[in-house]
């Protein structure tokens, strides 16, 4: 009989040894799981106002290139993209911001002055002041940015 106690007692023993060591594994593992898994399951949802620079540095009627680097997160990865972006403006208040990247095949368009059209010289085409395809292959304007201006300096909203 004593014997038999002692069998059940060890069993016991055993049984909570293993209990508390996979609560003891649980509690390390989810933080460890979740450090690890977390930012590759993370979306970008907000969206992010990048400033540009000052207004001051844009020519009345005349497209005006801004460039900036920001980074970009994607899981674990972290990039820098460098931003080139037209902003034009008719009156000082209200401010155009339009991408460099064609919209045919992602080639850099840039503002030719003396025609008074954007050029991409990958296939010849043509943009016009707001972004608008004139000629070529391109099939929609320049992608455009909201703006909006605060203590002088531009910023631009991009998707999040
Ligand atoms: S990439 Fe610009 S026209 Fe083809």
């Amino acid at each position: 009989m004593e014997e038999k106690d002692q069998l059940g007692r060890r069993n016991f023993l055993a049984i909570a040894i293993g209990a508390i060591g996979a609560v003891i594994g649980v509690v390390i593992a989810i933080p460890a799981v979740a450090y690890v898994v977390g930012p590759a399951l993370k979306r970008k949802t907000s969206e992010d106002w990048v400033r540009l620079g000052p207004t001051s540095k844009v020519e009345l009627g005349t497209p005006t290139l801004f460039k900036t680097t920001i980074e970009r997160q994607t899981g674990w990865i972290v990039t820098e993209e460098e931003l080139s972006i037209y902003i034009l403006t008719e009156d000082g208040r209200d401010y155009i911001a339009l991408s460099n990247i064609c919209t045919h095949l992602g080639c850099r368009v840039r503002w030719i002055t003396d025609q008074g059209q954007y050029f991409c010289p990958c296939h010849n085409a043509a943009f016009d002041k707001i972004g608008l395809v004139v000629s070529g292959p391109p099939p929609r304007p320049l992608d455009r940015y909201e703006t909006k201006v605060e203590d002088d300096q531009l910023y631009i909203l991009l998707g999040g």
